[in-house]
């Protein structure tokens, strides 16, 4: 399976801050916003990643991660020049896809669970068709909301509705089978003008091939598009990370899957020596 950051938003909800940084290169409390999503792809165990960049950015993104073999992984880049929504990330990411099935992923969605790492794999299971995630919020408006029948089956998917049919919302983390790049080549804009992920999942559930796995209220989703949701990104990075386990540690997670030796583990943590974060690698290595 492939993997697909999409991390190529203007971020204009965020200016001034985006003006000169791409929003998933500002930090969330110790690391980048990238370092997040990037570490759940490794979670579910895909090394090969494209990141999908604004046209001026690449470099940026290129310095922070270059091709990827220092985690063990292989990282490409593609710029998007024309902002044209989600769905247009499996028509940039065509020839990266190729034949294969891919899990696409939003720059500035951020992942936390006991139960993350079997959500993945449950996700990967599924050979054919798609799979995406319900979760629970106060206000639903302002993402894809997902309508179930009394047996609990996914019958809607709206987005950003006025008037939401439930409170569970579909977060930026889709598998998809190889369908997708021609589902999504037949996407038609949306009346503000882009190509949802929304009607992609849509023409999912119609071919009787979607599959919404809920997430329990203890799981954590954080979208950090705006300035409130960053800040409070940042505050629960800090307070989960207090209790002495990281979230988006891309060394970990590539030490963990067993993909670089301890040694370079270690050399990791020790270019970070200077920095919690660093410890933390260090810690990890001895125990
Ligand atoms: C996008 C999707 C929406 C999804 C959300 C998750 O919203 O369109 O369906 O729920 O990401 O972050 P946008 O970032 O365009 O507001």
């Amino acid at each position: 399976m492939k993997g697909i950051i999409l991390a190529a938003g203007k971020g204009t909800r965020l200016y001034p801050m985006t003006k000169p940084v791409c929003k998933p290169l500002l930090p969330i409390f110790d690391k980048p916003m990238i370092y997040y999503p990037l570490a759940t792809l490794m979670e579910a165990g895909i090394q090969d990643v494209l990141i999908i960049v604004p046209p001026d950015d690449q470099e940026q993104f290129e310095r922070l991660l270059g091709d990827g073999s220092q985690l063990g992984i292989h990282i490409s880049y593609e710029k998007q020049f024309v902002q044209r929504g989600i769905a247009d990330a499996f028509l940039v990411g065509a020839d990266f896809i190729g034949t294969d099935s891919v899990c696409l992923i939003l720059g500035d969605n951020l992942f936390y669970g006991d139960c993350l790492r079997s959500c993945l794999a449950q996700a990967q299971e599924n050979k054919t068709g798609a799979t995406i995630f319900g979760c629970l919020v106060d206000d639903p408006r302002a993402f894809g909301v997902v309508e179930f029948d009394a047996d609990g089956r996914a019958i809607s998917i709206e987005e950003k509705p006025e008037h939401p049919k439930s409170n569970y919302i579909v977060p930026g983390l889709y598998f998809y089978d190889n369908h997708v790049v021609d589902i999504a080549g037949k996407v038609q804009p949306s009346a503000r003008g882009e190509l949802e992920i929304t009607a992609v999942n849509n023409a999912y559930l119609a071919l009787g091939a979607l599959n919404v796995v809920t997430l329990g209220e203890d799981f954590v989703w954080l979208d950090a598009g705006t300035e409130d949701s960053l800040l409070a990104a940042g505050t629960v990075i800090q307070k989960l990370q207090r209790t002495g386990r990281y979230v988006g540690c891309i060394e970990e997670e590539a030490f963990c899957n067993g993909w670089i030796s301890k040694d370079q583990f270690r050399a990791l943590g020790h270019d970070l020596k200077k920095t919690r974060y660093g410890a933390y690698i260090l810690s990890r290595c001895d125990s």
